[in-house]
């Protein structure tokens, strides 16, 4: 299995375009790596690829990374897309698929009825998407060669979609993982995820990846800095470090590389020279960049 970081940065990327904090600052003037929005591409004969989350760096990604090229004069290396929620960090990038190209979207009934409800996804012409709602827990071929597997972590309704109230703690349709299994081998991909329950460590035991929501490296973070007025928590995003942080909350089981995705312009990680990438890697967390390929 082929896995390959598109973005490793959460909405809004680093820079963002409106802000200017130190990390902001620094990725503008090449101190330390940009980062586009939240995508990976999966493959498991390296022909054939999976687009996870469609980003509005979407077109500058697939114009970087030779694999997802056209073969001829009208094509794509991606046969099909999948969303895990209904974010626009997820999903404003399937407006960038609207050539007429044959692919199909996977995502959960509630997820594709959120997408059914804006017309301007219309623009994935019908005659060529053909939109799959999968239910969770039930495996299904992503690629011919790829099979997974959507199960409800811990989230929220998007941004847009919140009312007066807000629980964070959903367990639904609303915001997936996804089990990745080709050849023998098994990932896992989970860019957003509130808190880290225990039966999520039964579930990936044994794997030999997680790719795990690193948006905050603390709850607080953006409010200390003065960028926001919720915590992660409130965003459904578990922090990395501290109580019922995802740093240490995976110690107990066993699995191969766990690398950190979707991290947001605020989190020291985004920096390789930070005291926290150090720490991270010290408890076996590599720190998701863009470009990052990993062979399983
Ligand atoms: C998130 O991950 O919290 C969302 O991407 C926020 C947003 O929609 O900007
Ligand atoms: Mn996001
Ligand atoms: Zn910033």
């Amino acid at each position: 299995m082929r896995v390959l970081i598109l973005g490793a940065g959460a909405g809004g990327g680093l820079p963002q375009w409106n802000c200017g904090c130190r990390n902001c600052n620094a990725a503008r003037t090449g101190e330390i790596p940009s980062m586009t929005q939240s995508s990976i591409a999966v493959s498991a004969d390296g022909e054939a690829w999976a687009l996870i989350n469609a980003s509005p760096d979407l077109r500058g990604q697939l114009a970087l990374h030779a694999p997802l090229y056209p073969k001829g004069l009208r094509g794509s290396g991606l046969h099909s897309v999948l969303v895990t929620n209904g974010d626009i960090d997820h999903v404003a990038g399937l407006l960038t698929l609207r050539e007429s190209q044959a692919f199909d979207l996977f995502a959960t009934p509630a997820i594709h009825d959120v997408l059914a409800a804006n017309p301007v996804f219309t623009a994935m012409n019908p005659e060529f998407v053909t939109r799959k709602r999968i239910a969770l827990d039930h495996e299904f071929a992503l690629l011919p060669d790829l099979s997974a597997r959507l199960f409800a972590v811990p989230g929220k309704v998007p941004l847009y979609l919140e009312g007066e109230s807000v629980r964070t703690d959903l367990l639904g349709e609303n915001t997936v993982g996804v089990e990745l299994t080709a050849n023998g081998r098994r990932g896992y991909y989970i860019p957003g995820c509130a808190l880290v329950p225990d039966w999520l460590l039964d579930r990936i035991h044994g794997a030999d990846l997680l790719m795990f929501d690193g948006t905050l490296w603390s709850d607080n973070e953006m409010i200390e800095a003065g960028l926001g007025k919720k915590t992660g928590r409130r965003m459904g995003h578990a922090p990395v470090s501290g109580e019922g942080g995802s740093l240490n909350a995976f110690d107990e089981a066993a699995l191969g590389r766990r690398i950190y995705v979707h991290m947001n312009n605020s989190n020291p990680l985004t920096d390789p020279r930070s005291a926290q990438t150090a720490l991270a890697g010290a408890s076996g967390w590599d720190i998701g960049h863009d470009g990052m390929e990993i062979t399983l």
